[in-house]
């Protein structure tokens, strides 16, 4: 099967929710090694996004993902906003105007945002950030869909390997970011972005599970 425009609509109306339910974890996290405001600066952008999603929801998956992105850069600043609103983005002009879309085309999708993040926060693999949540995830996933994965259980492995590639950030030190202000202060605590795109991708996994 594969995945409808109406999928979409739930699974960022699902990561929604789970921002304001983990809102207070996030922030506790940048409390830790940054200026305690991820889960603030999530939760007010998905909110905004929640608002947004109306004028759109009739529209193709591209233009409601770049809305998306666009909604969340207008509303949350620092570094995490850009670098969302560009998984978002890029993401929405890789899939364009399509109402229904293939677990390969989500791939493509996925790697055009995290290649965005990648060029906007210069950062690399093992610099504790969103990005080692990221890789793993998109490696995870292009290996489930060339082994031949049904895309419920190629999201599972995807979504699996974002968490390790989250736990994988605590004995990291930050070399980008905030974090990294703290140098090796920053070793023995989990990246906040790393755990939010985890979130992000575990709720991907739940909403298109029978896709
Ligand atoms: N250069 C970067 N590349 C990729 N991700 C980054 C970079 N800098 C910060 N991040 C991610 O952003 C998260 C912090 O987001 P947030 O607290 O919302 O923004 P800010 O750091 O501006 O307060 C970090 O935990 C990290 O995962
Ligand atoms: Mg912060």
């Amino acid at each position: 099967m594969t995945i409808q425009r109406d999928d979409v609509l739930n699974w960022v109306r699902e990561y929604a929710q789970v921002i304001e339910d983990n809102h207070e974890m996030l922030t506790e996290l940048d409390r830790e090694i940054g200026d305690a405001d991820h889960g603030a600066n999530m939760r007010r952008g998905f909110k905004a996004v929640l608002e947004k999603l109306p004028t759109v929801e009739d529209k193709d998956i591209g233009t409601i993902l770049k809305t998306v992105g666009m909604t969340l850069l207008s509303k949350v600043g620092g570094a995490g906003g850009p670098l969302y609103s560009t998984i978002f983005m890029k993401a929405g002009m890789t899939i364009g105007a399509k109402m229904e879309m293939e677990l390969s085309d989500w791939a493509q999708a996925l790697e055009a945002g995290i290649a965005g993040v990648a060029t906007l926060g210069k950062a690399q693999l093992n610099d504790k950030t969103m990005l080692d949540a990221l890789y793993p995830a998109l490696d995870a996933l292009k290996q489930a869909i060339a082994d031949g994965v049904p895309t419920g259980d190629a999201l599972k492995r995807s979504a699996e390997a974002a968490h390790q590639g989250m736990l994988a950030t605590v004995p990291l030190m930050a070399r980008k970011g905030r974090a990294s202000y703290l140098g090796e202060r920053s070793i023995g605590h989990q990246d906040p972005g790393a755990t939010s795109t985890t979130l992000l991708l575990e709720s991907v996994a739940r909403i298109w599970a029978d896709c």
